[in-house]
């Protein structure tokens, strides 16, 4: 492309495309799938109904949510050979490097897949919903040496994957709170691992091939990765007390505060006012410790912010209160992010189906700025100008 054109780095501010499946409305803070106010969806629905709200476009009635929950359920049991594929991985392997590696073989042991068939439809999309906690799980179990437990069809999504990785069904708090994480976290809009998603879809790759992108480009910390540095945090902090000195430190050091600031929001990220009420309520009937350091931090930053970046309005964004919510459910700071994946499983399972409703290949422009056209030199002259000490400019 020529020169001079006007580049946006990091695509800030422009549209590349349009979506029916949920509206950020930054400068706001508000956030809607199809309509539906998060806030009203966090307190009233199911990660059922919220799958089946983007993946068939409205919410459920009682029929069609059980008929969802029996087929998410039927869909959970992961084929042996990728258990014993998780079996042989060494224990130290990072649970998103698992994650990514086991949801792109699951196109290997999908049957109506064979013969590379661009197959993606909706069967997939619940297949890939269902079976993602499963992984998860079962990576969190052998990791510490426990056989992995199989999956129960008689529990929801997030009951079924708490009792995979301790092997008790939860009480009512748990589930709710892990249920809510996963419906605050399934979609949001044209996001860096839903664009790549969506990038692949557009070359009519397959819906696991599309996926495995979203997994890839989810787990850099500008992104899904914030989780787990924002648990780091916490632990160095160690006490409440600690925080202001921290952030002070830690910005004179160059470094971000993980957990605050975002592209499109310019207020507190709805999201994080429901996980900083289950940090806290979990906190109480765990280890109260956590939530009181992040409480701290997010105060510490916020004076630090508007004393030293008062334009930038930077506040904590959804990552920043799912460290302590959980790491209160038993969770490990490196396994947050996969956590994540299997909440916004659902968000991109819906845009690779809207995608693929009406596709146009994505494909961007760049401006050049490498050298100038120049003329080929062969091999040998080019040996013949260097050993002579000269070289081509
Ligand atoms: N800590 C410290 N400074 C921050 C910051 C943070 N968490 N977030 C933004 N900033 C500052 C940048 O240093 C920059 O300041 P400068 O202009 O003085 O150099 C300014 O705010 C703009 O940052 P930029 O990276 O251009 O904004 P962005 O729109 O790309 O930022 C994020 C969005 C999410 C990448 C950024 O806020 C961030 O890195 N946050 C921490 C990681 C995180 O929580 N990621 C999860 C996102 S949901």
């Amino acid at each position: 492309m020529t020169q001079g054109t006007i580049v946006d780095r990091g695509l800030e501010g422009v549209v590349v495309g349009s979506t029916e499946l949920s509206n950020v409305e930054g400068p706001e803070g508000r956030l809607t799938y199809r309509g539906f106010d998060i806030h009203d969806l966090a307190t009233n629905a199911t990660f059922e109904e919220v799958v089946y709200l983007l993946l068939f476009g409205q919410l459920p009635n009682r029929s069609q949510l059980a008929d969802l929950n029996v087929r998410l359920a039927a869909n959970r049991l992961l084929p042996q050979p990728l258990i014993d594929a998780m079996h042989a991985m060494p224990k130290t392997a990072w649970p998103m490097d698992v994650l990514r590696t086991m949801v792109s073989a699951l196109a290997v042991f999908d049957s109506e897949m064979q013969g590379g068939a661009h197959a993606s439809n909706p069967r997939i999309a619940l297949h890939l919903i269902a079976k993602t906690p499963s992984i998860v799980a079962t990576w969190n179990r052998i990791r510490r040496n426990l056989e992995p437990i199989e999956p129960r069809s008689n529990l929801s999504t997030a009951a079924n994957f708490l009792y995979m990785i301790s092997g008790e069904v939860p009480g009512p708090e748990a589930e709710r709170a892990l249920d809510t994480y996963l419906v605050l976290l399934a979609d949001h809009s044209y996001n860096a691992s839903t664009f790549a998603a969506r990038v692949t879809a557009s070359t009519r790759a397959d819906i696991y091939a599309a996926i495995t992108s979203a997994v890839a480009t989810l787990e850099g910390d500008l992104h899904g990765g914030a989780p787990s540095k924002v648990m780091s945090m916490l632990l160095e902090i160690g006490k409440p007390e600690r925080a202001e000195l921290y952030v002070r430190e830690a910005l004179a050091r160059g470094e971000r505060i993980m957990g605050m600031g975002h592209r499109e929001y310019k207020t507190r990220d709805p999201r994080a006012t429901h996980l900083e009420q289950m940090a806290k309520a979990l906190g109480a009937k765990t280890d109260p410790k956590w939530y009181e350091i992040a409480r701290a931090l997010e105060d510490a930053a916020n004076n630090v912010f508007r004393e030293t970046k008062p334009d930038k309005k930077i506040y904590a964004n959804v990552e920043f209160y799912t460290a302590p919510t959980l790491y209160s459910l038993g969770l490990a700071g490196d396994e947050f992010t996969c956590m994540f994946a299997c909440g916004r499983m659902a968000g991109w399972s819906a845009h690779i189906l809207e995608q693929l409703g009406d596709n146009r290949l994505i494909r961007p422009q760049a401006t050049y700025s490498g050298p100038p056209v120049t003329p080929f030199i062969p091999l040998a002259e080019r040996d013949r100008v260097r050993s002579n000490g000269t070289s081509h400019s």
